[in-house]
C-alpha cells in the first residue's frame, strides 16, 4: 500500500454531528525506534508491548459547519480544563492527516481527553494520546463511508497515528506489534504497523511491565529533537542495522520463548537507544544515579532468584521492569524489597501487555 491508499475518494452519505469515545493504551518499544526520515517514516523498524492500563481516553465531540472553514476548528480540554499548550501538537496532527481526512474542515471539534496515569509521571502520553485521537477521527469517517472493512479501519487509525507520533501508530492493538519496513516480513511497512505475524509462545502472552518513576518530571530532551540529533549521528547506520538483526534474531526467541535471548536483545536495545543520545551532537545523558542503581539491583535479582525480570527505558530516566507472569509474586516481592526506595515519592504502575484500543 502507498499513501495515497489512504485518501478516500468520495463519502456515500453525510453525518451533522455525533460524539465518539476510545480508550487507547501506551506502548513499550523492545527494538526502539528513533531517528526517522521526512512524514513520519522510521529509519530503521521497531516492535513493542501494546500495554494495557496506561492508557488515555479520548471523546471527540463533532458538529457540521455551515461552510468549510479555512482553519481546523477545535476546543480541547485535558481533564475537563481547557488545555491551549497542548493544541498546536494538535493542530501540527490535523495539517498532517487533513490530505487522508478531507472532512477535517467541515466539522467543529471538542476533543475531551484524559490519562489514566498521572500527567506529571514522565510517561510519554503521545502514544496513547495520538492513537486514540486517531481512532476518534476514523469512526468520523466510518460514520461518513458505513461500507469500509474493519481490517481497513484499523490500519488507517494506525496510518494517521503514525502522523500525529511515531510510536502511537503500534496502539491501536495488541498484544505485539511491528512497525517499519523489513525484508523478514513481507506485510510490514513503514506507513503503519502491523500485529507481530509470525508465531508467538504462550510465555508471551501475559508479560508483565511494572513502570518506576524514577523522574517525575517532564521530559529533559523531547523524542522530536532525539530523533533529530540521528540524522548527522556516527553511529546512525550502524544502529539503524542492529535494529534490523535484532528483530530478525526475535523471530526464533519469540517462537522458543527463549527468555535469556529475550533478554539480551531488550536490555541491549534500551541501553543502545542511551547511548545513542550520549554520543550524538548535542550530547544528553538521560538516566538518572537511580536509574543505573535499578539496573544494577535487577542483575543481582537476576542472578540470585533465577528468574527473567529485566529492563528496558524510554528516551528517560524512568525504568520499565518486564518478566513473564509466572514469577509476578516474586518480581513484586523485589520491587517492594528494593526498588522502591529509588523512586520518586516510592511510586511505581504496575501495567501488563494489552489488547489495544476499545471503542466505549
Ligand atoms: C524512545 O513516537 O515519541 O519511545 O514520532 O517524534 O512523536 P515522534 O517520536 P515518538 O518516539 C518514541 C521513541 C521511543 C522508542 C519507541 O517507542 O520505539
Amino acid at each position: 500500500m502507498t499513501d495515497k491508499d489512504f485518501i478516500p475518494s468520495t463519502y456515500t452519505t453525510d453525518k451533522t454531528e455525533g460524539k465518539v469515545t476510545y480508550k487507547s493504551p501506551s506502548n513499550i518499544a523492545l527494538v526502539k525506534y528513533w531517528g526517522k526520515k521526512e512524514h513520519q517514516i522510521p529509519a530503521n523498524p521497531s516492535i513493542s508491548f501494546t500495554l494495557d492500563t496506561c492508557a488515555t481516553t479520548t471523546t471527540v465531540s463533532y458538529k457540521k459547519l455551515n461552510n468549510k472553514a479555512s482553519d481546523f476548528s477545535f476546543d480541547l480540554l485535558f481533564d475537563g480544563r481547557s488545555k491551549e499548550d497542548f493544541k498546536p501538537k494538535i493542530s501540527t496532527f490535523l495539517k498532517r492527516t487533513e490530505k487522508y481526512l478531507p472532512f477535517l474542515k467541515s466539522y467543529h471539534f471538542t476533543i475531551e481527553t484524559s490519562n489514566s496515569f498521572p500527567h506529571s509521571s514522565g510517561i510519554a502520553s503521545s502514544a496513547s494520546g495520538m492513537s486514540a485521537l486517531a481512532l476518534c477521527l476514523m469512526e468520523l469517517e466510518r460514520e461518513l463511508n458505513p461500507n469500509m472493512d474493519s481490517a481497513f479501519f484499523k490500519r488507517k487509525a494506525s496510518f494517521l497515528a503514525r502522523l500525529g507520533s511515531g510510536s502511537a501508530c503500534r496502539s491501536i492493538e495488541g498484544n505485539l506489534m511491528q512497525w517499519g519496513a523489513q525484508k523478514d516480513t513481507q506485510e510490514s511497512s513503514d506507513l503503519y504497523a502491523i500485529k507481530y505475524p509470525y508465531k508467538v509462545n504462550p510465555i508471551f502472552n501475559n508479560y508483565q511491565d511494572s513502570i518506576l518513576l524514577v523522574d517525575k518530571g517532564s521530559k529533559q530532551v523531547s523524542s522530536s529533537l532525539g530523533h533529530d540529533l540521528m540524522h548527522d549521528h556516527p553511529f546512525a547506520e550502524q544502529r539503524f542495522d542492529q535494529a534490523h538483526k535484532n528483530l530478525t534474531k526475535l523471530k526464533r526467541i519469540f517462537e522458543e520463548g527463549d527468555l535469556l535471548e529475550f533478554i539480551k536483545i531488550v536490555e541491549s536495545e534500551a541501553l543502545t537507544l542511551h547511548a545513542m543520545m550520549m554520543t550524538s551532537m548535542p550530547y544528553f545523558i538521560l538516566m538518572k544515579p537511580n536509574t543505573l542503581e535499578i539496573i544494577n539491583k535487577i542483575w543481582a535479582f537476576r542472578e540470585s532468584s533465577k528468574t527473567h525480570v529485566c529492563f528496558t527505558l524510554d528516551a528517560g530516566a524512568n525504568v520499565h521492569v518486564l518478566y513473564p507472569e509466572n514469577e509476578k509474586e516474586k518480581v513484586y516481592q523485589f520491587i517492594n524489597n528494593e526498588l522502591v526506595a529509588y523512586c520518586e515519592n516510592g511510586q511505581y504502575i504496575c501495567d501488563q501487555i494489552g489488547n489495544g484500543a476499545e471503542k466505549l
